[in-house]
């Protein structure tokens, strides 16, 4: 997508290096623009935690790049194989709840077990990261073309006067490679003309909606308006919402989603409103061995400083600052479950389902053995 009128994804392998990926560093934005060189896999898992990259999408892509980087480490070792299950185990404790990052690493050892020699693992982990990264641009870009039928259908219906989506979180470019799940829809909306306006939720407590979905939004030229947490519920009650797009961390074998905290409470609203609710996700998110989001997703914990400070930038300096007494703990859940009872359909990459096991069988049925 744009930034400043370049076109960037959120990360690469460095032009003229590749021993180099690239990442949008971003704790930094709305207010810098910061890309940083990842060089090995410590700072890669670093990178995740730490969250420098964020979004399920963006987390597979980055493992995927991590993958490289292990495969191109362990040739330098006695032991490929070892030293490559060690990176394996690293990364995938580097964030619980986004399934992509499980689902990159697999799919990079499954690859990387093919090749015959270090040379050709390393060829082949080095392609099947670039693939990952492609894929997820690819099947971004597709969600939005399905996705975008929804739109259209209420503009007719309101004859053209704005649609109002409502969005949790940042499921945007910036947590993919490109396009975003929840916002490649209304992208493509804006870019044919649809008039789109869109409520942010600001997303306490690391701000996603306010920092970066307002910022990508801000970017593309897309009509929006931040908003705290709470106000989502009001704004349905009284008609100013006709549409709810979500991304998903994980989504369950029955259609049950794992999205960032708030997630649920908007659902709950949306049903009692009767407002569709639509969560877009690439097929890399779905859990196929799982169908109880409640019992089976594992919620990440952070650290209590990110409830009780607030950042933002202070004199041109990004700064932390304390909301709450010092001793006051705090409870930090980053995710909860939206039961799929509450969601009106999936949209995909195959297109559109309901949150159900029939509904995403229909679209992916080579998953029909898998149980
Ligand atoms: O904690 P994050 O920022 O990695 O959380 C992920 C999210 O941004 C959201 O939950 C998003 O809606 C799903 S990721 C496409």
């Amino acid at each position: 997508m744009l930034v400043q009128g370049k076109h960037y994804r959120t990360i690469w392998l460095k032009d003229g290096d590749d021993s180099i990926v690239q990442a949008i560093d971003q704790r930094l934005l709305p207010h810098r623009f910061v890309i940083e060189d990842l060089r090995s896999v410590a700072e890669v898992v670093r990178a995740i935690n730490e969250m420098h990259v964020r979004g399920a999408g963006l987390i597979g892509a980055a493992a995927g790049y991590g993958m490289y980087l292990a495969a191109k480490e362990a040739a330098h070792t006695e032991n490929f194989d070892e030293h490559l299950l060690q990176s394996v185990n690293r990364m995938k404790a580097s964030r619980p709840t986004a399934v992509n990052l499980e689902w990159a690493v697999n799919r990079q050892l499954i690859a990387i077990g093919e090749g015959q020699n270090v040379v050709e693992k390393i060829a082949i982990a080095k392609e099947t990261a670039t693939r990952i990264a492609d894929e997820d641009a690819g099947f971004c870009k597709s969600i939005g073309l399905y996705g975008v039928k929804l739109i259209e259908e209420i503009s007719k219906r309101k004859a053209g006067e704005p649609v109002n989506i409502l969005t949790h979180c940042n499921a945007g470019w910036l947590a993919f490679t490109d396009f975003g799940s929840a916002t490649s829809p209304i992208y493509q909306a804006f870019d044919h003309g649809i008039n789109v306006h869109v409520w942010v939720d600001e997303t306490r407590p690391r701000n996603q909606g306010a920092r970066l979905t307002a910022w990508e939004l801000l970017n593309h030229g897309v009509p929006h308006t931040i908003i705290a947490d709470n106000t989502g519920g009001h704004l349905m009650q009284t008609g100013k919402v006709d549409l709810v797009i979500t991304g998903a961390d994980r989504v369950t074998r029955n259609g049950d989603v794992a999205n960032k905290i708030g997630t649920y409470l908007k659902a709950l609203a949306a049903k009692d409103n009767n407002i569709p609710f639509y969560v877009a996700i690439p097929s890399s998110t779905i859990d196929w061995h799982i169908k109880n989001g409640l019992e089976e997703i594992p919620i990440e914990q952070r650290g209590e400083e990110e409830v009780k400070y607030i950042q933002g930038i202070v004199d041109k300096k990004i700064t932390s600052v304390l909301l709450s007494p010092a001793q006051s703990p705090a409870a930090n859940y980053a995710f909860d479950i939206t039961p799929s009872r509450l969601i009106t359909g999936l949209i995909t990459e195959r297109g559109i389902c309901q949150a159900t096991e029939a509904g995403l069988l229909g679209l992916f049925p080579e998953q029909l053995e898998d149980k």
